[in-house]
This record gives structure tokens, C-alpha cells and sequence, in this order.
């Protein structure tokens, strides 16, 4: 077999009892765990007994040892579970908990990178963007450093000319092979940018193109939708804001103690979560998964929430669906609101609660059904709604990673309930590795 890698993922297994070629390593695991990454313009000629590389185009050998990758198939098997999604999404409490372990003094370094840059861009696509809308909000109220969150497939045209070696980019991509995200990569290096990466793949492209990454350790992630690679980067967010914020001296030592003890909390709250809203997501399923169109909306560091679960929803149940800040729903969206349309509100007990509670009255005065994720002992919001899924009190920047998991199972859940698949929802990748 002969193979040659221009831009999208090629890697070449080395087995014992055979070679293998695929775009991720995931494909052959159960085979071997011995790989090789193929760079661009590359050449392997493999066998079943044996494997060459070339450098093209004038055929020079290359010598390359195969890396180990920490994939074992039944991390890729669906343990009992009937999808993958389902898997992943239970699997949180776990991936959560590997994730407070990801490497200190990486952490740090791209910290300081960030601390000392005139001005910090954030990019994902997708939930990873989404990760970046909430991060923004965690290195600015955590650590007073404003950062500017943006899609990748629009950075170039938007930011591209504003860039020199005093600006930083933080790219966010589980996978590390998302077009748009490596095209920004390679982009920032001509400008000498300080470029740093958070991806969940050790081996992937967007490695070997950034100065410094950070691995987010949150296991392979097989469904097509984003779900434990999206509450695992929030969680490195908020890892780097916290020592940005102490770097900063925005907090003493205590309250650093403090607040990494709150993040060691919240493996065991997320599996609580998870417990407690599985059935009820189960019931708001049931009545969302015929409607024609469904709103999320939330407010401050939970806009982000809205976004994501209302991206999880149309990707998987195809149901369309709108997220909005609630405090732009008058502007406009309030305009679609007719009897039983449902509405969903991301409503902790934090800052925001009381502005979002009166959200909740203008839209419930229009006759929507009203589904609210709020503090569990929220009486309130509990009685003004028509569903209410109950969270345990988190402190607000650590919100987003608890409210997520129960749309992540409506959207499950209202999929499933359709017949539809959610590991392969139609027209969709796991990499997006074209433009
Ligand atoms: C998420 O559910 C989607 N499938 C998609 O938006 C994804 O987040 C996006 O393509 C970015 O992927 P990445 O994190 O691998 O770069």
C-alpha cells in the first residue's frame, strides 16, 4: 500500500502481526498501539511485514520510530452502553477528574505566555469555540485579563492583520486537525505570535504546529458531538485562569487553595448531576422531540451554555433550534414566541439569576412552555416553570460544566427517542479537516 499525506491526518500503525494506515490511530487500535504520524508530503510504502517513509518529491528515505499512543481498545469499545454519546457523556465525571491532573508546569508556562501578551485571542470551532466564549468570561472575572474569543473560520479576515510577536493565541480543538483551526495556526506563526493550543489528541497535527500545547487528557472521544472534550476544556480554562489570576495577584494564596479545592468538587457534583437529571431529561425529551423549533438562553458565562446545547440539539435530534443572551431576546427572538413554544433557560443562583428571572416572565406571559436548569433549591424558579431540572449550588465560572450535562442528554435523549442515531448524524465529521 502506498500512501502519501498532504494537510489532512495520516498515520501508519506498526503491528505484529501486520501494518495498518488510518487518519486516526483510533481505527486500529485494536491491532497496535504503534504509530507513526506522517508529516506533509510524505511517503509510506507498507506491507503486511514491513513499512518505509520517503520525503517527496525527491524520494529521500526518512527514519522516524514509532510513538506509543495511551489508547487501549476498550477505551474505544461502548462498554454496554447503546452509543458512544452515551458512553461519553457518563464518562464525564471521570475525564473530568484526569483532567485536574493535566501537566502543571505546562499550565504555567502558558499562563505566564498569556500574562505577558498586549492583547490574547482565543479560537475553536464549534464547542470548541463555545469553550472559548466561556473561558472568556473566566479569565476576565477570575483573572481581570480581557481576551478576545473568535470563531477560527473567521479569525484571518477578522483579526489576521492586527497580529504581531506581542499577541498571543490560545487554539482550542479536541481533535487538533480542524481545518480552520490549523489554517489560523500557520497563519499566526508567519506573524511570530506566541501560538499555544489545549487538544485532547497527543498525536495530532495542531501539536507539531504551536509553541506550547496542553493535553486535555479527557480520553478518546468516538461520538461525532463534542461532549466530554467540551466540560474537560472549560475545566482547563478555568486551570489557566486560576494561575493567570494568582500570577496576577488577583488572589492570595488561600483563596487559591480554595478555589482548586472547588474544581476537585466537581468530578463528584458532575456524576451527581448526572444521576438526577437523567430521567427528567428523558420526560422533557419526550415532549421536545417533535417540536419545530426550541430556544436556549442564558445569561453571562451560561450564553456560552445556551450555545452548546442548543449546537448539540440541531447536530444529533436535528431539531432546529436558537440560543440567544437572554438579555437579547427583546431585541428581537421574543418575536417568535407563540404558545407552547419551548424555551429553555440556563438559570443558576448567581449574578445574573434576577435579570434572568425576569426573562423568564416576559416569555412566560407569551404563553411559551417554560424548561428551567436552576440551583435545586430555587423555589421560585422551580414553580414558574414548567419543567425545572435542579443543580447542585457551583460557584458561577465553574456553572457552565454542571448545567451542560443535562442538554447534552436532551439532545441525546430527543434523538433517540426519534430513531435517529447520534453517533452518526448525517452530513457530519469528527474532524473537519477541510475548509
Ligand atoms: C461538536 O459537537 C461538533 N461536532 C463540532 O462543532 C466540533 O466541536 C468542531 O468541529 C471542532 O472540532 P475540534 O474541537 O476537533 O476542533
Amino acid at each position: 500500500m502506498v500512501l502519501i499525506k498532504k494537510e489532512s491526518p495520516l498515520y501508519v500503525g506498526v503491528g505484529v502481526d501486520g501494518n495498518y494506515a488510518a487518519s486516526d490511530p483510533v481505527a486500529f487500535v485494536d491491532k497496535t498501539n504503534k504509530v507513526i504520524p506522517l508529516e506533509d508530503n510524505e511517503m509510506a510504502v507498507i506491507t503486511a511485514v514491513d513499512y518505509k517513509l520517503f520525503s517527496l518529491p525527491d524520494m529521500r528515505p526518512v527514519s522516524r520510530e514509532p510513538i506509543v499512543v495511551d489508547i487501549r481498545p476498550q477505551m474505544v469499545e461502548k462498554g454496554g452502553y447503546p452509543h458512544y454519546m452515551l458512553k461519553e457523556i457518563y464518562e464525564q465525571p471521570t475525564s473530568l477528574y484526569y483532567t485536574l491532573n493535566v501537566q502543571k508546569p505546562y499550565l504555567e508556562a502558558v499562563a505566564e505566555l498569556m500574562n505577558r501578551a498586549r492583547v490574547n485571542f482565543l479560537v475553536g470551532a464549534g464547542t470548541s469555540y463555545h469553550s472559548c466564549l466561556a473561558g472568556s468570561y473566566m479569565y476576565s472575572k477570575l483573572a481581570g485579563l480581557p481576551t478576545i474569543p473568535v470563531v477560527a473560520s473567521e479569525f484571518i479576515q477578522q483579526y489576521g492583520s492586527t497580529l504581531d510577536p506581542d499577541v498571543a493565541l490560545l487554539l482550542v480543538s479536541q481533535s487538533g486537525e480542524t481545518a480552520d483551526v490549523l489554517r489560523v495556526a500557520s497563519y499566526a506563526r508567519m506573524k511570530a505570535s506566541t501560538v499555544m493550543a489545549i487538544t485532547n489528541v497527543v498525536s495530532s497535527t495542531i501539536t507539531r504546529l504551536v509553541r506550547l500545547y496542553i493535553v486535555q487528557q479527557a480520553g478518546p472521544e468516538i461520538g461525532v458531538a463534542a461532549t466530554k472534550t467540551y466540560t474537560s476544556q472549560l475545566l482547563v480554562h478555568m486551570l489557566l485562569a486560576l494561575e493567570i489570576s494568582r500570577k496576577r495577584n488577583k488572589i492570595d494564596d488561600e483563596t487559591y487553595q480554595k478555589k482548586l479545592e472547588l474544581l476537585r468538587q466537581i468530578p463528584r457534583l458532575a456524576e451527581m448531576v448526572l444521576k438526577n437529571s437523567d430521567e427528567k431529561a428523558k420526560e422533557v425529551a419526550e415532549m421536545l422531540k417533535d417540536s419545530h423549533h426550541i430556544f436556549y438562553l442564558g445569561r453571562g458565562i451560561n450564553t456560552a451554555t445556551a450555545f452548546e446545547g442548543r449546537l448539540k440539539m440541531l447536530e444529533i435530534a436535528y431539531i432546529p433550534s436558537s440560543a440567544f443572551s437572554a438579555g437579547e431576546s427583546k431585541h428581537g427572538p421574543i418575536a417568535l414566541i407563540e404558545k407552547n413554544t419551548p424555551v429553555i433557560f440556563i438559570a443558576p443562583n448567581d449574578s445574573s439569576r434576577k435579570q434572568i428571572l425576569g426573562n423568564v416572565m416576559e416569555i412566560k406571559s407569551r404563553g411559551a412552555k417554560i424548561i428551567t436548569l436552576g440551583t435545586e433549591n430555587d423555589r421560585e424558579l422551580r414553580e414558574v416553570s414548567d419543567y425545572f431540572i435542579g443543580i447542585p449550588e457551583v460557584d458561577e465560572l465553574l456553572s457552565p460544566i454542571l448545567y451542560v450535562l443535562p442538554l447534552q442528554l436532551l439532545a441525546y435523549y430527543s434523538a433517540a427517542l426519534k430513531g435517529l442515531d447520534p453517533d452518526k448524524p448525517r452530513n457530519l465529521a469528527k474532524s473537519v479537516t477541510v475548509e
